[in-house]
């Protein structure tokens, strides 16, 4: 059994559906945290009342200091000792330090179809540029933002009359679907992309 840690930041509905899949039959994972910079992210209520272990370390107190917030932050997901660390809705940018230490085990997923839109806005991003399609995509963390190999992608239509919120809502559907079976995949060693209509 691989041992997974989440990281959030906010509501958590992509952890949510981590964790539903991890405790359906015949996964080769099992969670062991939820990590989160914020102790309000609603996601940690969530967990907890799942029985997964939580911790939070507020990132507000440590400043500009990255290091020592990373430091901090360190000290429950050592503990834990996970296999896997998947970043979900989570909105610190790590530092190289922290992600060559998951170096491989890391993964994150990003509301675009990446190489497209990393960082911030993505669905505004897309409608303004006139864009067809949009999507999800779950990819290996590495020191360049939103730039490790891709595991997976889900693509929805841009309908006409879409703005930001109804395209958000529509990519997280897929967010739900996409996440959940990467993970499943990678925990198995297949890292070949997932592509999903
Ligand atoms: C999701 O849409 C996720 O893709 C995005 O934040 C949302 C979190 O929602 N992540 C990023 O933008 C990372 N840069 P959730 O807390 O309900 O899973």
């Amino acid at each position: 059994m691989k041992r997974v840690a989440i990281l959030i930041s906010g509501g958590g509905s992509n952890m949510l559906a981590l964790l539903r899949d991890m405790a359906s039959g015949g996964h080769p994972c099992v969670p062991v945290l939820v990590a989160s910079n914020d102790p309000k992210a609603g996601g940690l209520a969530k967990a907890a009342a799942l029985g997964i272990p939580t911790a939070a370390v507020d990132h507000r107190p440590f400043g500009r200091d990255r290091a020592g917030f990373e430091a901090a932050l360190l000290q429950p997901i050592l503990a834990a000792e996970p296999d896997i660390l998947c970043l979900a809705g989570f909105m610190r940018i790590l530092t190289p330090e922290f992600i060559r230490r998951f170096e491989g085990r890391m993964l994150n997923i990003h509301p675009s179809l990446l190489p497209k839109y990393p960082g911030l806005h993505t669905h505004q991003r897309a409608l303004e540029a006139g864009d067809a399609e949009a999507g999800c995509t779950v990819h290996e963390v590495t020191a360049e933002l939103d730039a490790g190999p891709v595991l997976g992608q889900a693509r929805v239509p841009i309908l006409p009359g879409d703005t930001a919120e109804s395209l958000a809502a529509r990519v997280l559907v897929q967010e739900h679907r996409l996440y959940p079976a990467v993970l499943r995949r990678f925990a198995e060693g297949q890292t070949v992309p997932l592509m999903l209509a």
